[in-house]
């Protein structure tokens, strides 16, 4: 007898989001997946990247242990995941603290973002992934009861599954939901990588730490990365409607003066000074965000998103990489729970419940995450249309009064699935239909 054919899934997008859906989906002997990426090579482009305690786990859990290697992610000295320090006098105003009790190599971790890319690619074979890929249209095929998935290319596929896991600027989310995509949020980051050796003669207090530097109209973070990088990231704020704003306009990842940025941090500490000195280039990457989506599913329960595609709040938080795993790790987990090895019963509905339990379990969440940035980001920008020079106990008050991201960097996703599917047997039960 002829063995039921395999159910498929296309993943559109070859980042944090869609690898990790790749690698939760990889060992299902029933499911064939291939991603579908736009880019000629997975050459990597960007610079640091962090992940929380959720994300560190979830990839553990998923056997990408190699992330978790201290030569790849650096994990402060102190325990602390960000110290907040003073513009001018460079002393400490706060610290972010691990709640629960988080291991070791749980605690938040900064990898050059080609590491942590490399160290996701090492579990998904060359031949899944295909390149020069660009989604274009996706459609509900009656003929053949699965997704037509059209590429720009001209070429088609057809599959059971699509998540779209295409990033911020998503041609999926755009496809599904027309006028969803991302605005500047006024905030442009100026980002280099270097080798920490430029930097060597620096206090063990900043090469070993994560420290973020806020003053009253700009920010300067740094933080030492794996395999023996450092990065500098400065941070410039205006009113995204203001039509004279600096940098509207700029290009992500496209060349920044580093003379400029040298210029801008003139009256700051020394220690700012002279890691602005060492930085041999920058580049800009402005911030960009869009509202939660009213639903993740589309196609007649046969297509979902899945990272910042699926929520695209920008790089506020630094929580996309973590989030964009814990999604790739659910959306996996409700395939392999509705669809487990061995069932060849596959009807409508259960796409659907597959796809709905995906979306229980991580939108309302993400949509919490988008609605704190938001919040962030109208602050902000309200203060700059305020025009008002804050003081210097109102900076330190705001540093101390600002949102606590604990709650988003030590969230359990297996356990959310786990009582999301325990409310589905509830719901399912025969005592629930009396
Ligand atoms: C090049 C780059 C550099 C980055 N640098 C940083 C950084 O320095 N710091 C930071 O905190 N975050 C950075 N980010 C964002 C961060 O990586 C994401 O927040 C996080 O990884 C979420 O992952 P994701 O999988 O949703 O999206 P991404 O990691 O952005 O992955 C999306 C993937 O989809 C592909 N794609 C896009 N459009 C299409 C299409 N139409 N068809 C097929 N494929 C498509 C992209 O090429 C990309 O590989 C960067 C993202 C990118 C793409
Ligand atoms: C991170 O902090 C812990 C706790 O203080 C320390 O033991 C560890 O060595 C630090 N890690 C690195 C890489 O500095
Ligand atoms: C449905 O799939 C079949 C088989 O691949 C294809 O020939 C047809 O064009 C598809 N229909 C649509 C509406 O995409
Ligand atoms: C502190 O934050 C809250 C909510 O985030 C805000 O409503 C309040 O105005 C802030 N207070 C100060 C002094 O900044």
């Amino acid at each position: 007898m002829e063995a039921p054919r395999k159910l498929s899934v296309a993943i559109i997008g070859a980042g944090v989001a869609g690898l990790a859906a790749a690698v939760g989906l990889k060992d299902h002997p029933d499911i064939e997946y291939q991603v579908y990426e736009r880019a000629g090579r997975l050459e990597e482009i960007g610079a640091s990247i962090a992940l929380g305690p959720n994300g560190l786990r979830t990839l553990e859990r998923l056997g990408v242990v190699n992330a978790l290697d201290n030569s790849i992610a650096f994990r402060n000295r102190s325990g602390f995941p960000m110290i907040y320090r003073h513009w001018r006098t460079n002393e400490i105003t706060s610290v972010d603290s691990h709640h629960d009790d988080v291991e070791r190599r749980h605690r938040t971790a900064r990898f050059y973002r080609a590491d942590l890319q490399k160290a996701l690619l090492a579990h998904v074979p060359s031949e899944k992934i295909q390149l020069k890929k660009a989604f274009a249209s996706a459609t509900a095929n009656s003929s053949t009861n699965s997704v037509t998935v059209s590429f720009e290319d001209g070429s088609s596929v057809n599959a059971d599954v699509l998540l779209g896991a295409d990033g911020i600027r998503s041609a999926v989310r755009r496809y599904f939901v027309p006028g969803s995509g991302p605005k500047w949020t006024g905030w442009v980051a100026f980002r280099s990588v270097f080798d920490v050796k430029l930097l060597e003669d620096l206090d063990d207090a900043i090469l070993n730490e994560a420290n973020h530097w806020w003053g009253p109209d700009r920010t300067f973070f740094a933080s030492r990365l794996g395999n023996g990088l450092f990065t500098i990231v400065g941070g410039h704020y205006s009113d995204p409607d203001a039509p004279d704003a600096p940098y509207r306009g700029a290009t992500w990842n496209s060349d920044g003066d580093v003379n400029e940025m040298r210029q801008y941090y003139k009256d700051w500490h020394p220690v700012i000074r002279r890691m602005v000195d060492a930085s041999p280039y920058t580049r800009q990457y402005p911030n960009t965000a869009a509202s939660a989506l009213d639903r993740w599913s589309f196609c007649h329960g046969r297509a979902t998103l899945a990272g910042d595609a699926a929520h695209a709040h920008g790089g506020t938080l630094a929580a996309g990489g973590s989030l964009a795993i814990d999604d790739g790790y659910a959306f996996a987990a409700a395939l392999w729970h509705v669809f487990p090895p061995g069932s060849t019963h596959r009807a409508t509905y259960d796409f659907k419940r597959a796809l709905s339990l995906y979306e229980r379990v991580r939108k309302l969440r993400t949509d919490r995450v988008i609605s704190t940035v938001h919040a962030g980001n109208k602050a902000t920008i309200s203060r700059i249309r305020a025009g008002k020079e804050e003081t210097d106990d109102q900076l330190r008050e705001r540093v101390k009064n600002r949102s606590d991201p604990f709650w988003i960097h030590e969230h359990d996703v297996q356990a959310v699935f786990a009582k999301a599917v325990a409310e589905e047997i509830e719901l399912n039960s025969p005592a629930a239909k009396f």
